[in-house]
């Protein structure tokens, strides 16, 4: 409400501003000297008034737009643009009507609170943003929770009360349906750990037949990896589901060009997806056939000789996205190597811990507990300083090549510049892309 009638005097306050325009602009014709040729001065008078019309229908046309929908950001911004030409616009106008996009956001968390009664505070979702939304249209995502009929209650629920919500569809393999009722596929494969390269072929198998062209990327996760949906998507964006690809945290381990690490999760393409069930699975010399084993190597040796190629997750500046162990191990203050010895000789990529260890855009983490859970999702979705808002992303749309653009053209322009490119004879992209950050 405040908001409103922040618009209304700066509505007023603008009018008043080019009325005086057009006083000044017609004073100054008339006021040399006492002897003027009249029709120098009614030329004067006709360009004051004449600007200031200008001036006052881009004023009014910008404010009766302002009416925000859930894909006002886009004409937020050329508003925004269109008024950046005749004023200089206080970025803080244009942080306020993000603010006022986001407020008009749906309301769905369900949480009981009449958000909207409150005036910008106790939003306690901020998933529902246009660039989720956007994200969540464009990019598909099936996820397949990795877990066990005893985890259900300890592990499963919480997962299915945090980050899962934000894929576009999610089961879990498998839960136990009498102790709570989750989105289960049941593949009747013998539980424990030992089972999961066969648990992990019959997944696959099963979205090769019921899921594959519903969704555009499968992703793996276990029942106590954390997921930034929005980031995964965001990422993804660089890539085609049609390109044979993979993501994840990359090991060396094993295979020449590498492995997913089980624990951080790893995403398939569609076309990934169809090359492990249709040449991978019932080929001996691919993958393995017994049900026993390291899931995550299995999967990565097998992948790797039908020609998947295993992807680079890392962001434009080399800092990992998707990283195996807790964010309480990998974002503590650095120097001391306090990670197993094993990890720094698995890391395919150079890896550092505390800050640097992580992208901006961090995709996911593992060993998250039920307590640290649900603290990552408040902390993300729930709680923030006063006044932080996506730099990037604001400075992305405020750029002139951006004006008019689809959300989703600006945001896959973005992520393409902040991923690693897929093949390696494409370096050149990368230094462009490490000029233009300095700028
Ligand atoms: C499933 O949960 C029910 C109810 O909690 C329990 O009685 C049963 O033993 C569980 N089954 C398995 C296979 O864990
Ligand atoms: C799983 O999440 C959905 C959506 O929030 C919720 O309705 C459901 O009750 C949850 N299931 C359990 C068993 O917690
Ligand atoms: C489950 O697997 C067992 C042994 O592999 C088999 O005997 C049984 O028929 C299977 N059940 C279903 C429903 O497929
Ligand atoms: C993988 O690529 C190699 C080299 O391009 C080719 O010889 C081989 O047939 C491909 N294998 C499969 C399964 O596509
Ligand atoms: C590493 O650990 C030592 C001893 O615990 C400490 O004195 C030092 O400050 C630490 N270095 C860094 C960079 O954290």
């Amino acid at each position: 409400m405040h908001l409103f009638g922040h618009h209304f005097v700066d509505t007023c306050q603008s009018e008043f501003t080019y009325f005086s325009i057009a006083i000044a602009i017609t004073t100054l014709g008339s006021n040399n000297d006492m002897t003027p040729i009249r029709r120098t001065n009614f030329a004067y008078f006709l360009l004051g008034f004449v600007l200031a019309s200008v001036f006052y229908f881009i004023q009014t046309t910008t404010n009766s737009g302002a009416v925000i929908s859930n894909a006002g950001f886009v004409k937020i911004q050329q508003q925004s643009q269109a008024k950046g030409l005749i004023e200089n616009e206080d970025p803080d106008i244009l942080v306020n009507k993000l603010a006022e996009a986001h407020e008009d956001d749906n309301d769905e968390d369900g949480d009981g609170h009449q958000h909207g009664q409150n005036e910008g505070m106790f939003q306690h979702t901020h998933e529902e943003t246009a660039v989720a939304g956007a994200l969540k249209q464009s990019v598909r995502v099936f996820c397949w929770i990795m877990t066990a009929k005893k985890n259900t209650l300890s592990r499963a629920v919480h997962v299915n009360a945090t980050w899962a919500q934000r894929c576009n569809k999610y089961v879990f393999v498998s839960v136990n349906e009498t102790a709570a009722k989750l989105p289960n596929v049941d593949l009747n494969v013998t539980e424990g750990r030992n089972f999961l390269w066969a648990k992990t072929k019959a997944a696959h198998q099963y979205i090769y037949d019921n899921e594959l062209d519903n969704f555009d990327w499968f992703l793996k996760a276990d029942d106590d990896t954390y997921v930034i949906m929005e980031n995964l998507r965001f990422m993804l964006l660089a890539y085609s589901p049609s390109d044979p690809v993979y993501f994840g945290c990359k090991f060396k381990p094993f295979t020449k060009q590498g492995y997913m690490s089980g624990g951080s999760g790893y995403v398939l393409s569609r076309e990934a997806v169809k090359r492990f069930v249709e040449e991978g699975l019932p080929d001996p010399k691919k993958c393995k056939q017994a049900g026993t084993g390291a899931e995550d190597a299995e999967i990565g040796r097998c992948l790797e000789k039908i020609n998947v190629t295993a992807g680079d997750s890392r962001d434009s500046r080399g800092r990992h996205r998707m990283l195996p162990f807790s964010p309480l191990s990998h974002l503590q203050a650095g120097g001391n190597k306090t990670m197993p010895a094993w990890f720094y000789q698995y890391m395919y990529y150079p890896y550092e811990q505390g800050k640097e260890c992580c992208s901006d855009y961090m995709i996911s983490f593992h060993y998250v507990n039920k307590g640290t859970m649900y603290a990552l999702d408040n902390l993300l979705y729930h709680i923030r300083p006063i006044g932080f808002f996506d730099d990037l992303w604001t400075r992305e749309l405020g750029s002139k090549e951006n004006a008019g653009k689809e959300i989703i053209d600006t945001l896959r322009a973005l992520a393409e510049r902040k991923s690693q490119p897929l093949l390696p004879k494409a370096t050149e992209a990368k230094d462009t892309d490490k000029k233009a950050e300095k700028e």
